[in-house]
């Protein structure tokens, strides 16, 4: 994983040996789906091992593992924490304020947010957009609003310059965001060697960045709010002031740890479906999806933004919509790393003819479970069709089969570990699909030339990862610009995916 290649590796090795393939000597990976269902669903692994003494039954030593990092302001929290117990006594209180419940109960918030990132859109018509950081504005806007209360959230949507050819790196909060996952997964493995590397690398620097704005952010709402007030405010910041005893760091981890959860996965998984749609290949699914939006909700004769009166038509009447979403939900996972799980103390788990003893790291990425030949076909191509009913198909035969699609889905993870804001991250990205690409006015996006002029104009091929010496080789930019739309919006091959070189530019 050090080079960003580790995932491309894992699932080479798994298309060689078959679903189960030890890693190391205490790593097995796994892509067989009875046993990703016991690992991940019906036995719920835990993230961390105690070792038991074998008379007394005394923990001895607790191996920590891959989440153990994940930590902020020195605390544990909701992703880091390993103990399936407190993990669960942790999540409880949470849910509400993800629940779909509760995310459609807020709808006008996320439709506020939205038509702002239309707006911003329609005022680029004919002008080069960086869509990636676009995304990512929107995602951050919309989190912070869940997490710190729905007037408090961020406004990085008119605040940044999006046009700006400097945008990717201009905003020091991103960057900082973006250099802690880097130096998460870089070390992923050797998680004790976090501090080490920060400084020798010289992140820590830049990190410090992003945990002061989201303190920055802590002590704004906990200045202007009395305590009575902050209870009856409905967001995370809300429900753990209390609970975590009002001790702010413990809050602060839990509310670091969401912004970056929520913000850079959703922020990838809109650039990946942008760029996909605007590829000569997918011309077809563009219209399809302009002319459903256009026939299942009204527009706004003032402003022209799609209005979408019930957000339970997103999921009921919008077919080609949701077969897009799913296909690039299984394509360009924001996740598709490893999710490493320990063998719990007791029996072990049998794999094959082999017991695997207690303590071993289990995992799966959804990478390879979602290039499984239940899917079809051209695993590596976005392919919308593959979610619809095919020809002949009965209804009965095509229930079964999406059953079965779903049961080898992993991007938002399986059982009590899955994503907390899945159902905020699902609705804001419906919301957001139908707003952008069924609004009459913003049709004629397509890949800038400006930023490559080799577009592939055939292909629907998708590529993964070659990190750090891809980048190397295009740091002369003439050499970045000559490369087509597929390499460069490789998938970073680490833990979680971005396009390689942190940017993807539309002309509007
Ligand atoms: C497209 C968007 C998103 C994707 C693809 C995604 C994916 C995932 C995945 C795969 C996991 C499990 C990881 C593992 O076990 O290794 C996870 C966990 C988590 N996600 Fe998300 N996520 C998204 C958006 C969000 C948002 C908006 C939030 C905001 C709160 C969020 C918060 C979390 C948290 C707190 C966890 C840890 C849950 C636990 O340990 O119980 N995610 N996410």
């Amino acid at each position: 994983m050090r080079k960003e290649q580790g995932m491309l590796h894992v699932h080479n090795l798994h298309l060689k040996y078959g679903p189960i393939v030890q890693l190391s000597p205490n790593e097995l990976s796994i892509t067989d789906l009875p046993i990703v269902r016991k690992i991940y669903l019906n036995d719920n692994y835990p993230k961390e091992f105690s070792h038991l003494t074998s008379n007394s039954k005394k923990i001895v030593k607790i191996e920590k593992g891959f989440y153990s990092q994940f930590g902020n302001f020195c605390n544990k929290n909701l992703f880091s924490t390993g103990d399936t117990r407190e993990h669960i006594n942790k999540k409880k209180p949470l849910q509400k304020i993800y629940s779909k419940t509760f995310v459609l109960h807020h709808s006008k918030f996320l439709t506020e947010k939205i038509n702002n990132l239309v707006d911003n859109l329609v005022s680029s018509k004919n002008q080069n957009v960086d869509v990636y950081s676009l995304f990512g504005a929107l995602a951050m806007d919309v989190v912070t609003g869940f997490e710190f209360g729905f007037n408090n959230s961020s406004n990085f949507l008119n605040e940044s310059d999006f046009q700006n050819p400097n945008v990717t790196y201009k905003n020091d909060v991103f960057e900082s965001f973006r250099d802690s996952s880097s130096l998460w997964f870089w070390v992923c493995m050797t998680p004790q060697l976090y501090s080490f590397v920060s400084k020798w690398s010289g992140k820590d620097k830049t990190m410090v960045i992003g945990r002061k704005w989201i303190w920055g952010k802590i002590m704004q709402v906990v200045t202007n709010y009395t305590a009575e007030d902050l209870k009856k405010q409905d967001c995370t910041i809300s429900v753990l002031y209390d609970r975590y005893d009002r001790d702010l760091a413990k809050i602060g981890s839990e509310l670091a740890d969401h912004t970056l959860a929520g913000a850079d996965t959703t922020q990838t998984t809109l650039t990946y479906l942008m760029w996909q749609l605007a590829r000569p290949a997918n011309k077809e699914w563009k219209e399809k999806l302009l002319d459903e939006v256009q026939s299942v909700f009204a527009i706004d004769p003032i402003d022209n933004h799609v209005i979408i009166d019930d957000y339970n038509k997103l999921d009921l009447q919008m077919p080609i919509m949701n077969a897009i979403i799913k296909e690039n939900f299984r394509l360009h996972a924001a996740i598709p790393g490893s999710e490493r799980r320990f063998v719990p103390n007791g029996e072990g788990l049998k794999v094959g003819g082999y017991k695997i003893k207690p303590g071993i790291v289990v995992s799966t990425q959804p990478y390879s479970l979602h290039r499984q030949n239940v899917f079809g076909n051209d695993l590596d191509e976005f392919k919308p069709e593959r979610w619809l009913p095919f020809a002949k198909e009965t209804a009965t035969e095509y229930q079964d089969r999406i059953k079965e699609f779903e049961r080898h889905m992993m991007t938002f993870g399986q059982g009590n570990r899955m994503c907390l804001g899945m159902h905020l991250a699902v609705t804001e990205i419906k919301a957001c699909v139908a707003s952008v690409f069924g609004n009459k006015q913003l049709k004629n996006y397509e890949i800038c030339t400006e930023w490559c002029n080799q577009i592939d104009t055939e292909s629907k091929t998708t590529k993964m990862g070659y990190g750090n010496k891809l980048i190397d080789k295009f740091k002369d930019r003439q050499n970045y610009l000559a490369l087509s739309d597929t390499e460069k919006m490789r998938m970073a091959d680490s833990y979680t995916i971005r396009p390689l070189f942190d940017e993807c530019w539309m002309t509007i």
